[in-house]
């Protein structure tokens, strides 16, 4: 793949997307002359301050300051990094992505895959059909039977059986010309330990096909029939599944876990069918493993919300315990439902039916809610030393709480448990504010929008953005403001760096809505741009607004070199070097333009 090839390719996915009408599909937007306005979806708000002006093909945000191109817009919407959104929008549109030329050990590497992919579809036909279909798969009907799961589900979720039997399928899949060792990589078959042969890794289990969230079989879970050991026998790791990053169930899930805006995790693949059976369909499960950083992001590419729903034992109360950690602070909402009587979720909807499941979800507890009944639960309070500890372990849920009287509530409540006064938690509270999370609480997957925020916006900046805004269409622009005001001389580094790539952009004769500036401004960069792009100019042309900005500008500059100048010239008379005459002359000369801008 040559570069011009991939910049024609990023130019053409730009040119065809529709900014608008991509933002709409998110977002309702009203429109107000050449600009649109909506809530903003990446920051809770009931007005609107988040604007879409196409013209300009830019958004951004007034509020939470997030802005960018289209491609900067489907990457903080769906979760996906900037590249992604390129290649996303690129599928939407039907556009091929130029090839590189593979080497030798990935085209090997492709094929390996691909035919691992196809051995796997094969493997869940195979279990399918023996249960289905023949008596080998008798006892795996009876199973299913007395687990009420129905024909459907088992057509559905294309559940199986592994015949009990060393090697049914491996002499089957052999004969039908499947390599041996396709059989080993893909972790359906091990080897004889006397090295004569191989023999089924799945034995007289039913089986659960694995899909990964397009659907495609990356292995198998396998469940015994009685109480014996293990009860859940997986695929091993191969190249196609690996179960930090698979989650049972998101390929049937994912339409519906965008719909209800949650998705609900649920620790077992048995209680996802179940779970999914009684038509509460946007469930996954983490396969047996806690619940990764990668499960996080996956399922916040679906939506931003994401309810746990562990067994409620002890182990399970851990487990949630631990997820939620994961997921704070990606900026998700998470909940827990909670099921009674410490059963899971699928012994919960065999008891008592689909409708009191469905209630359970409805009832679900928000993070601190759920926190604050385990941390009570939990920490032996009546001892000084119990109450800090359980104070400690809500403070990082507290300092999450946006809204003071939501907070003030949780004060109160956690107080008034712990026999603590209020203040003391209030204090307790602002000290960890300032301390930085525990290692524990979880990688931090998405980098919040706030960081792009600058907290002040002075006269200068506003002038700064009006100068980037002009300069990014006219390269003469440019050139002007830069004899005015050396890019050195731009006190605010942010803007500083949008000026710098946008002169090495025009120098190179490239437009500045080139995608390739997106991908070279920094996070900080790209928001302040974009909200250079859209800002209102309110009543002044875009020449006059210019004029004034570059005057403003300029006398910050001047100011900053009168200082040195003057400076300079104070340590030299100290010194008793009479070049400080020179130094004082310079400062004097640009007091004078000062002064002159100021009645211009
Ligand atoms: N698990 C596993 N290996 C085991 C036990 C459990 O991989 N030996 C994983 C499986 O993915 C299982 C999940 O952990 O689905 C939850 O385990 P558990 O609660 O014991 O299973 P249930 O889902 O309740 O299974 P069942 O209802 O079939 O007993
Ligand atoms: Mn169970």
């Amino acid at each position: 793949m040559h570069r011009e090839d991939m910049d024609e390719f990023v130019e053409q996915v730009t040119a065809q997307s529709d900014l608008l009408q991509i933002v709409q599909s998110y977002v309702p937007l009203k429109r107000k002359g050449n600009r649109y306005w909506g809530c903003c979806p990446f920051h809770g708000e009931k007005t609107p301050s988040f604007s879409v002006v196409p013209d300009k093909g830019f958004f951004y945000c007034f509020g939470c300051h997030a802005g960018g191109n289209v491609f900067k817009f489907l990457s903080l919407i769906e979760n996906i990094s900037y590249f992604e959104a390129i290649k996303l929008q690129a599928e939407k549109l039907g556009i091929p992505m130029p090839q590189r030329q593979k080497t030798p050990k990935e085209i090997a590497r492709d094929k390996e895959i691909a035919d691992l992919r196809k051995v796997n579809e094969m493997a869940r036909d195979f279990f399918h059909n023996c249960l289905t279909m023949t008596r080998l798969g008798e006892p795996g009907k009876a199973y299913f039977a007395s687990r009420a799961i129905s024909a459907e589900t088992i057509e559905e979720f294309k559940l199986g059986f592994a015949p009990h039997a060393w090697d049914k399928l491996s002499t089957a899949f052999l004969k039908r010309g499947v390599k041996q060792e396709f059989l080993l990589s893909g972790g359906l078959a091990a080897e004889r330990q006397n090295g004569d042969g191989i023999y089924d890794r799945f034995r007289n289990r039913i089986m659960i096909p694995i899909a990964d969230e397009r659907g495609r079989v990356v292995g198998f879970g396998g469940r015994v029939l009685d109480d014996s050991t293990p009860k859940y026998l997986n695929t091993p790791e191969t190249v196609l599944f690996n179960k930090r990053r698979i989650l049972f169930g998101l390929d049937r899930a994912g339409r519906a876990i965008k719909q209800a805006g949650y998705a609900i995790v649920v620790e077992g693949y048995m209680d996802a069918i179940s779970v999914f059976s009684a038509g509460v369909r946007n469930v996954v499960a983490s396969l047996g493993t806690a619940f990764t950083a990668e499960h996080c992001k996956l399922l916040l590419r679906y939506a931003s919300a994401i309810y746990f729903c562990y067994d409620s034992d002890d182990a399970g109360q851990k487990a949630t315990i631990r997820a939620l950690s994961i997921v704070q602070g990606t900026g998700a909402t998470v909940r827990v439902i909670v099921v009674p009587d410490g059963k899971d979720p699928d012994e919960y909807i065999r008891k008592h039916g689909a409708e009191a499941f469905a209630q359970l979800v409805k009832k679900a507890l928000p993070l601190v809610e759920y926190r604050l009944q385990y941390v009570l639960k939990h920490f032996d309070h009546d001892s000084l030393e119990g109450k800090v500890k359980a104070l400690h372990a809500m403070l990082p849920v507290l300092t999450g709480i946006r809204e003071p009287a939501v907070l003030g509530e949780y004060i109160k409540r956690l107080a008034q448990a712990l026999l603590l006064d209020e203040g003391i938690v209030r204090d307790e509270l602002r000290r960890f504010g300032h301390q930085p999370l525990p290692e524990d609480n979880g990688p931090v997957q998405r980098e919040p929008i706030r960081q792009a925020v600058r907290r002040t916006d002075t006269a200068l900046q506003r002038a700064g953005r009006i100068v980037i805004r002009l300069a990014a269409q006219d390269a003469g622009i440019l050139q002007h403001f830069t004899a005015m005001v050396p890019l050195e001389g731009v006190n605010d580094a942010v803007q500083r760096e949008i000026l710098t790539v946008l002169q090495e952009f025009m120098a190179q004769g490239k437009n500045s809505n080139d995608t390739e500036l997106a991908g070279r401004l920094s996070e900080a960069a790209m928001a302040e741009f974009s909200r250079a792009m859209v800002e209102d100019l309110g009543v002044l042309s875009e020449t006059e607004a210019y004029s004034n900005a570059v005057r403003v500008l300029r006398k910050a500059y001047l100011n900053m070199r009168y200082v040195e100048h003057s400076q300079r010239a104070a340590e030299l008379a100290r010194q008793g070097d009479t070049a400080y005459v020179a130094e004082l002359n310079q400062a004097q000369k640009i007091k004078s333009e000062m002064e002159e801008l100021q009645f211009e």
